[in-house]
């Protein structure tokens, strides 16, 4: 079967993005990852995934002000020529409308960190601290036009630890996001998971 082609959207360091990269290396991962496209001209993923070889694409959000679905557009004409199948968000800070969702549904996806439905949203870490959540983690999803709500693909859980900081509960997550974002695009690509209609 044909690898399905991969666009991944970051707007920093771009860790996930690295870690989906170096799983898609092994020609027989199901995915390859053609594209690499960013709202931030100067994300660090950027330079990561042109070092990695992959092409890339920059959409700053700034010049479209409010008007989501106009950046969306510019967003959608940097993606359409390179064929994709499946959209990953890796870190991709900005709202979808429906419009870009429904464009993708079924196809797009995203890590959050966070044990969904639990601390949706930012700051996950200090918000799981502050709960005194006794465990904490990541998800990847499928994603609707409601935020960080959509079928759950992956999930891996953390300890809570009792002398955890915000920065060392993140590194926590974060090794639990690079392990699991492979593992979900894999079953997506491969379609042993799928959407509900919906
Ligand atoms: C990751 O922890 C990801 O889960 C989070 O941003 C970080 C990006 O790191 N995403 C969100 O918070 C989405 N709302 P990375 O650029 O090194 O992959």
């Amino acid at each position: 079967m044909a690898r399905k082609r991969v666009a991944i959207l970051i707007s920093g360091r771009g860790s996930n993005m690295v870690a989906l990269i170096e799983a898609a290396r092994d020609t027989s991962y199901p995915a390859e990852i053609v594209l690499v496209a960013s709202n931030e001209p100067d994300a660090q993923g950027l330079e990561r995934a042109r070092a990695a070889g992959i092409a890339t694409a920059v959409v700053d959000h700034r010049p479209y002000g409010k008007d989501r679905q106009a950046f969306e557009h510019a967003l959608q004409a940097a993606i359409e020529p390179h064929a994709i199948d499946i959209v990953c968000l890796a870190g991709f800070m900005r709202l979808l409308t429906p419009w870009f969702i429904s464009h993708w549904d079924g196809r797009l996806i995203n890590i959050h960190p966070a044990l969904l439905p639990a601390f949706k949203g930012l700051d996950t870490h200090a918000r799981a601290l502050a709960a005194g959540a006794k465990q904490h983690g990541a998800t990847v999803h499928f994603v609707v036009p409601e935020m960080d709500s959509g079928p759950i693909i992956v999930q891996q859980a953390v300890p809570v630890l009792p002398d955890d900081t915000e920065a060392t509960l993140a590194a926590r997550v974060l090794a639990a996001e690079h392990r699991i974002y492979p593992q979900a695009l894999r079953l997506v690509a491969e379609g042993r998971t799928q959407k509900t209609a919906g």
